[in-house]
């Protein structure tokens, strides 16, 4: 496996890389078993696979989250390497990837805004502009997401087709902890006790007998703090706050939109 941290070393080779299929797989690091399903999927169906890993600051709209982010960069390289994982680009400095000091940006003007865009103002557009900038610099046939970011996913796949990107995006089903809770970089923030509750989240979220806003009751109730629930698309949308540990989800099969 090889790891690039600067952008012109990354791109010289890219340029003289046989042709094959190339799977990409955007990550921010403090990789766990959901982004290694993403990286298995892509290695599995691509001839050449890379991953990227830069904690992206433009899509943090609170700097404290942004600081506490978990960097992990060696066990991340080795966990990529288990998963078969060819190239990581891993830019050493936030100048690599914004040398336009992020003057230029990618806007949507409706999805966008919703949910957590409507509790995170500045984070999806921070989120398009980083994949847009990572989808040119390698030029992949597939990139593979999570659904546990379903709203990050849509977003993604409706730019890809608004720019006529000829890159095929691929969502992949969340994955999780034994009692149900996703998988996410931010669980090992939350302590011990925090981290028994958290499974209720999932649990209640998940409960079709609930309405939207009696599954949020019932957050509120067990002690998390409510951002939103909101069914869309036969889908139920969910982010709560457990301390300053902000965890999101969502659930198919949740009968017609309202
Ligand atoms: P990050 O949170 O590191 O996630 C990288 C990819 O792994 C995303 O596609 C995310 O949806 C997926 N992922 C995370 N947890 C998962 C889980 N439990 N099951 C399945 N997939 C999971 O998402 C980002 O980084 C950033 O916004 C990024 C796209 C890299 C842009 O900076």
């Amino acid at each position: 496996m090889k790891v690039f941290e600067t952008i012109a070393d990354w791109r010289k080779f890219r340029e003289a890389l046989e042709p094959g299929t190339i799977g990409f797989v955007p990550t921010m690091g403090a990789l766990h078993a959901g982004h290694a399903s993403l990286l298995k999927k892509s290695a599995s169906e691509n001839a050449w696979t890379v991953a990227s890993i830069f904690v992206n600051p433009t899509q943090f709209n609170d700097p404290k989250d942004l600081e506490n982010y978990p960097r992990t960069l060696e066990p991340d390289l080795a966990l990529a390497e288990s998963c078969g994982v060819d190239f990581v680009l891993s830019p050493s400095s936030r100048e690599e990837l914004y040398p336009d000091g992020y003057r230029y940006r990618v806007s949507e003007n409706d999805f966008s805004n919703r949910l957590c865009g409507a509790h995170r103002p500045g984070h999806f557009e921070g989120m398009l502009t980083v994949v847009l900038k990572l989808l040119n610099l390698v030029a992949p046939t597939r990139a593979y997401f999570g659904e546990k970011d379903f709203q990050q996913l849509a977003l993604i796949q409706g730019m890809a087709k608004a720019f006529f990107l000829p890159i095929e995006i691929i969502g992949c089903p969340t994955a999780r902890e034994a009692d149900g809770l996703a998988m996410s970089s931010r669980n090992t923030r939350l302590a011990p006790g925090e981290r028994e509750l958290a499974a209720r989240f999932p649990r209640i979220l998940s409960n079709r007998e609930l309405s939207a806003s009696q599954a949020a009751e019932e957050l509120a109730r067990s002690g998390f703090e409510v951002d939103y629930v909101e069914d869309r698309d036969g889908r139920r949308f969910g982010a709560v706050r457990l301390g300053n540990v902000r965890l999101i989800d969502n659930f198919g099969n949740f009968g017609a939109s309202k």
